[in-house]
């Protein structure tokens, strides 16, 4: 699961693992000072069951990375990865996100300072291109620099980032898709693993996409429709695999944790608000988002919501079966 801002946090990757529990998450991106100056344990913290779980860092300055990376595998993430693919405003003031494609000696000057620094897996997650460097030799040359410092795993989104005059959101829509360059990559390079990115909603997209390339990430699908998650977990490693719980199982299993989080002080719609899609694609759905859309941004709200909410979910799935 993709890496997303607002969205893949604490909470939502703890629900998430219910449903996938092999699936590699990834944290939201985190900026590299934010975690050497910051509040540490709000910005890392995590739950044990969340692995195996990578953490995203944002940044450009190799040193900072280093330690970041570092404070990072001592809370014991699996993999850290670093952001050459937001193409956010912000993010370029700053130098760092998908303006770094542009500066592949800078990049690859940060992956070896942070492997310097780790024992865990340095990966890297870019677009195919930014702006008019658009062509393949521009993504192969990226590629071949940042894997010359040890690298050897790729995220590549396969669109293009427009860095001016598209905000975020339109990036991840407006350029066109060309899996074909991403897929060409790893023909080029088979022993460097290629995870293509971008525009996958589908199994047979993602089975597809098995056949060429190393593996998919997946991110708006898998947040707005959780289940497609879970059944690529299944399909991804068939052994063992278990059906996963339905959805009301699941907001049952969920207790514990919510009501945990409760009463440290958090709000239930911080964690509720990721469970909207629980109920995609099903009869249902549409009662159970209202029902927490109404009750769990009330002050004192708990978990007797979700309950609520499951209960006019299933009840409108009743009442369509009898017809
Ligand atoms: C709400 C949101 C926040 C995102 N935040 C990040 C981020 O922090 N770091 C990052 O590398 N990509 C971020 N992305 C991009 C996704 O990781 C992914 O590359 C993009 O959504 C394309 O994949 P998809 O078509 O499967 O959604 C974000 C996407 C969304 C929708």
């Amino acid at each position: 699961m993709a890496p997303m801002m607002d969205w893949s946090d604490r909470h939502c990757r703890h629900f998430v693992r219910l449903l996938a529990p092999r699936t590699l998450l990834y944290t939201e991106m985190v900026v590299a000072e934010a975690v050497v100056r910051g509040r540490r344990e709000r910005l890392l913290g995590y739950d044990p069951s969340e692995h195996p779980l990578a953490l995203q860092l944002g940044g450009s300055d190799p040193a900072m990375l280093a330690l970041a990376a570092r404070i990072g595998a001592d809370h014991g993430y699996d993999e850290i990865n670093l952001n050459v693919g937001c193409p956010s405003e912000r993010v370029q003031n700053a130098t760092f996100g998908a303006c770094l494609m542009a500066r592949p000696s800078l990049v690859a000057e940060c992956v070896a300072a942070m492997r310097a620094r780790v024992a865990v897996p340095v990966t890297v997650k870019c677009r195919i291109g930014i702006d008019d460097d658009d062509h393949y030799e521009f993504l192969l040359g990226f590629v071949d620099a940042v894997a010359a410092a040890g690298c050897d795993t790729f995220i590549v989104h396969a669109r293009k980032a427009v860095l001016s005059g598209l905000s975020p959101r339109e990036n991840r829509e407006i350029p066109p898709l060309r899996y074909e360059l991403v897929w060409r990559l790893k023909a080029e390079r088979p022993a460097l693993t290629i995870v293509v990115n971008g525009g996958l909603t589908t199994i047979e997209a993602v089975e597809r996409q098995w056949q060429r390339v190393d593996g998919a990430m997946i991110g708006r699908e898998a947040y707005h429709h959780p289940y497609f998650l879970a059944e690529l977990d299944r399909r991804a490693w068939p052994e063992g695999a278990v059906e996963p719980p339905p959805p009301a199982a699941l907001v049952a299993a969920l207790r514990p944790y919510v009501e945990s989080q409760l009463a440290a002080g958090e709000r239930l719609h911080a964690i509720a608000r990721h469970l909207l899609g629980l109920y995609a694609y099903r009869p249902g759905a549409r009662a159970f988002r209202r029902v927490i859309s109404e009750l769990a941004p009330r002050a004192g709200a708990g978990y007797a919501v979700l309950e609520a909410a499951v209960r006019a979910a299933e009840g409108a799935e009743a009442l369509r079966a009898a017809g």
